[in-house]
């Protein structure tokens, strides 16, 4: 059991059991979907500046602009080492605590870069949004980012943790059945390399609802979609400095496929989830 903030509300005590990022399922998606985006992004460039302009013009909340340079100043405390990890969790919760999700769909034009969404399988499309230019992003030394990743009913992002990366995942449309976990130890075996994993949230989100996740708190995580058309708005800041050093390598997108299903239990409550290839991983959990 552990207490656990999602979005809007506190929620305290939920039962356990249990990754876009932000994230390599989140990058191989995207990689996946790029051409698809491109191909619909190049189409309505012209409308889209047209909208943006309308949109400002018709006036963009005032405080989502105070949202908006909340998320870049955050982001550059958290990569400058200024605040600890478990800190950028608690502030990004509390800063998408009580926004208004109509105003931050319009604010990051949410459903013209959504509307060509079509969902052939089921692993996530992305598409980023961008902040105005009146946000100050000047000097966040790492690479971040600000994606939605949406799916169908019945999609996932599938089972993984992260090497030296933070992410939160404020869900924006739809439903996910979200399940996440402290990473507790790396395993090295002749037979096969497994991760020790402690379930710390196994619940369902709704829009407002969010998890995030970093080296020190909630580093796995799995999101299996329950309703057609469901988002998740995510922003993410990768290439931490080593605040800690793990045995399992991660790839290029400080991704590691895990089976957090495996029967197997170490007897103290923890699950042996063995490493997996994305392939493994997508042909089981988002087959
Ligand atoms: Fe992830």
């Amino acid at each position: 059991m552990t207490n656990v903030t999602v979005g809007r509300q506190v929620t305290g005590a939920i039962a356990t059991h249990l990754p876009p990022c932000e994230s390599a399922t989140y990058k191989v998606v995207a990689m996946l979907n790029r051409r698809q985006f491109f191909g619909a992004f190049a189409a309505s460039a012209a409308l889209y500046s047209v909208c943006r302009a309308e949109a400002v013009v018709g006036g963009v909340p005032r405080n989502l602009d105070t949202w908006g340079q909340g998320l870049a100043d955050l982001n550059r405390d958290l990569a400058a080492g200024r605040i600890p990890l478990t800190e950028w969790q608690n502030r990004m919760m509390a800063l998408d605590s009580g926004i208004d999700l109509g105003d931050l769909r319009r604010y990051l034009d949410f459903d013209r870069l959504t509307a060509a969404m079509t969902f052939p399988d089921k692993l996530a499309q992305t598409a980023d949004p961008k902040l105005p230019r009146t946000i100050n992003i000047n000097g966040i030394e790492r690479h971040w980012f600000i994606r939605f990743f949406g799916m169908r009913r019945g999609g996932a992002v599938i089972p993984h943790v992260h090497n030296n990366m933070v992410s939160a995942h404020l869900v924006i449309e739809g439903q996910f059945h979200a399940r996440t976990f402290d990473r507790e130890a790396d395993m090295q075996d002749p037979v096969g390399d497994f991760v020790l994993l402690r379930p710390t949230l196994d619940a369902q989100l709704a829009p407002g609802q969010m998890i995030t996740m970093s080296d020190d708190r909630d580093n796995g995580h799995w999101l299996v979609a329950e309703a057609d058309r469901s988002f998740t708005f995510d922003v993410g800041v990768v290439a931490l400095s080593k605040t800690r050093s793990y045995t399992l390598p991660a790839n290029k997108y400080s991704m590691i496929f895990v089976d957090p299903t495996a029967d197997a239990q170490d007897g103290y409550g923890l699950i042996r989830a063995p490493v997996v290839s994305f392939e493994d991983c997508a042909a089981k959990f988002a087959a």
